[in-house]
């Protein structure tokens, strides 16, 4: 099924919480969304779902940790739409709780492969068909638990955790810091092509990875990952950006 004349999006881990409301927001706005989906029948159903109100996503089968299946997501994209115009990097991943001393070294690897190595294969591969936008925006979630900043004084700036208490997730903060990283580092290379590259805290958001004890919505975690994804061209780039309730976030420190 071609594309033609829409602005295109893709959306990891789009078939629940967080990346599923983004893709529906995206829909919403009138983009074409490829809702990223690692598993046919949970990607399937969000995707009918979504179409049955009559948005343009499409189910794209995408596991971020396996290259082949990345890369034939880039060659779909190609074949239908031609170009991509704002990048989601959502999918990610944490291990259960425990002090760093006692999380075994295969769990912080099984984090990363997804919140860091999908994200730089995922990004590498869809950046050509983005160099085709005029307008081309990436957009990592993270959160503000990557912030070494903030972990480094346990001062939350988001109020969900007192001061003094800062979750010591060795896998997960640590993976979110690198993501980080890793947002600044593309922000710098693509510049000058403006190509804007972001990341976004959403907030403490009810969904399956905290075991839904977050006190946002998916739709309200989706604000500013959808409002980074649609930036006009004075947007920023190299921002980390968190949900609270504001029209474009607050600044957080990296
Ligand atoms: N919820 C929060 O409070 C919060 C706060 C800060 C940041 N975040 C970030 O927000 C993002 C979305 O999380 P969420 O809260 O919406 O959690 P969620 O409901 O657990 O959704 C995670 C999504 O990522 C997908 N995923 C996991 N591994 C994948 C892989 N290898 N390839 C492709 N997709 C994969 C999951 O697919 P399956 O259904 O197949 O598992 C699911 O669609 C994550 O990056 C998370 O770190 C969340």
């Amino acid at each position: 099924m071609t594309v033609s004349g829409s602005r295109i999006a893709l959306v990891t881990g789009a078939n629940k919480g967080i990346g599923r409301a983004i893709a529906h927001r995206l829909g919403e706005l009138g983009l074409c969304v490829y809702l990223g989906a690692r598993d046919e029948g949970r990607g399937r159903e969000a995707e009918h779902e979504m179409r049955a109100e009559g948005l343009d996503v499409r189910f794209i089968c995408l596991d971020v940790t396996d290259e082949s299946c990345v890369s034939l997501a880039a060659k779909r994209i190609e074949d239908e739409a031609g170009h991509l115009d704002a990048l989601v990097n959502n999918a990610g991943v944490g291990a259960p709780a425990a002090p760093p001393s006692r999380t075994p070294v295969a769990e912080v690897r099984r984090t990363y492969e997804t919140n860091v190595f999908g994200v730089i294969s995922v990004t590498n591969a869809m950046l050509p068909l983005l160099r085709r936008s005029r307008s081309a925006r990436i957009v990592n979630v993270s959160s503000v638990l990557g912030s070494i900043t903030h972990a480094a004084s346990q001062d939350d700036p988001t109020g969900v955790f007192p001061k003094g208490v800062f979750p010591t997730l060795l896998d997960y903060n640590t993976s979110k810091a690198a993501l980080n990283a890793i947002t600044v580092t593309y922000a710098n290379e693509l510049r000058e092509e403006r190509i804007l590259v972001n990341a976004a805290s959403p907030g403490f958001v009810a969904t399956d990875i905290n075991g839904h004890q977050g006190h946002l919505t998916p739709e309200q975690g989706a604000r500013i990952p959808v409002w980074l994804a649609t930036l006009g061209d004075d947007g920023p780039t190299a921002a980390f950006l968190g949900e609270d309730g504001s029209p474009t976030g607050q600044q957080l420190s990296w």
